[in-house]
């Protein structure tokens, strides 16, 4: 379904615009702090399919949908104490809730890919709230990208990956946080980590006043945390202190390379790079090589994704 993708900007126009775009059934990718999301009426079935058809997609795994405030998550879920806090402390924000839904939410089955439980954001983006509030309605929306692919950071991130295939994209410059949201699920009373991302797991464990649990050892599943992901046409080495052969370094802190995620080693800069100088990486082509990448903080999130760009694809 080929069609011209519309260039918005994030005027009131504009996004009265991408609202009825998203009304209509079609698709638009805006911008969230983490990265641009490819939204779609979360209550549209057919609109929620054509995001698996845009991406390339090979399996239904269930998104999650974003809405403007606590007030609205509360009404599609089963609320609890631990979701409070976390709420109260990050959103909005970088940070994805999976919660059981009420009966009678009005979300096609294709955004929770069959499962009882649903992924919930409240994204702080000026832009995204914005949009969220023309639209007045609940946005399912993945990362902007084909299927595997490098996330978007920016507009032209997604212009790259899927001009042609989506109705609209709303560009409001760079993402500043740069990484995908912390998604956190629950088992019974117990928070569990399900992907690391833009809050970190210290910020979590301060807030609820206990430690987080693994996905691997709870209850509850965790689809769609494929292995190889992110990953640019290259391969990728991890921990690298040199570029051997063809290698391009990408660097971090006092380890320099072709680029560097942050030269004065700070985590949320790195975090912000990350994705946009795997783009510049991918572009120039050839092997790369990625500098070490201290496991804290945004740390954590940073090297899930470089272990999933490294990881055999197939
Ligand atoms: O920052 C982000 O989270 C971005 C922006 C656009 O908001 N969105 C994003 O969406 O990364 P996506 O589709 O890539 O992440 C969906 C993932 C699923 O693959 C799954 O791991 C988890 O969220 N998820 C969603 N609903 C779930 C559920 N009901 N149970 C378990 N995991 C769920
Ligand atoms: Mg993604």
């Amino acid at each position: 379904m080929p069609h011209q993708t519309e260039r918005l900007s994030a005027d009131t126009a504009s996004l009265a615009r991408a609202a009825e775009i998203l009304r209509n059934g079609a698709l638009v990718a805006f911008p969230t702090e983490t990265v641009y999301g490819l939204g779609a009426d979360a209550r549209q079935g057919e609109a929620v399919a054509a995001i698996y058809a845009a991406k390339g997609r090979p399996s239904f795994n269930p998104l999650i949908v974003h809405v403007a405030d606590t007030a609205t998550a509360q009404s599609y879920v089963q609320w609890t104490p631990q979701a409070d806090k976390l709420a109260q402390a990050f959103w909005p924000g970088p940070l994805t809730m999976v919660l059981p839904l009420q009966a009678n939410h009005g979300l096609s089955p294709l955004v929770t890919a069959g499962l009882h439980t649903i992924g919930l954001r409240v994204p702080a983006h000026p832009a995204a709230q914005a949009l969220l509030r023309q639209f007045n309605g609940p946005v399912a929306a993945p990362s902007a990208n084909p299927s595997g692919r490098i996330s978007p950071t920016t507009a032209q991130h997604v212009m790259a990956g899927l001009n042609g295939r989506i109705a609209a994209v709303l560009d409001d410059g760079p993402c500043a946080v740069g990484v995908e949201s912390t998604i956190i699920g629950f088992d019974g009373p117990h928070a569990v980590l399900l992907r690391q991302g833009g809050v970190s797991l210290e910020d979590i464990e301060v807030t609820l006043g206990a430690a987080l649990r693994s996905h691997t050892n709870s209850a509850i599943t965790a689809p769609g945390q494929l292995s190889s992901h992110y990953a640019p046409r290259g391969t990728v080495r991890l921990n690298a202190t040199t570029a051997e052969d063809s290698e391009h370094l990408l660097g971090f802190g006092a380890i320099d390379g072709i680029l560097n995620l942050s030269p004065s080693g700070n985590l949320a800069e790195a975090a912000a790079n990350l994705f946009g100088h795997l783009h510049l990486l991918d572009a120039m082509g050839g092997p790369i090589a990625v500098a070490p990448i201290p496991m804290h903080g945004l740390g954590r999130a940073i090297n899930d994704r470089l272990n999933r760009a490294a990881a055999p694809r197939d």
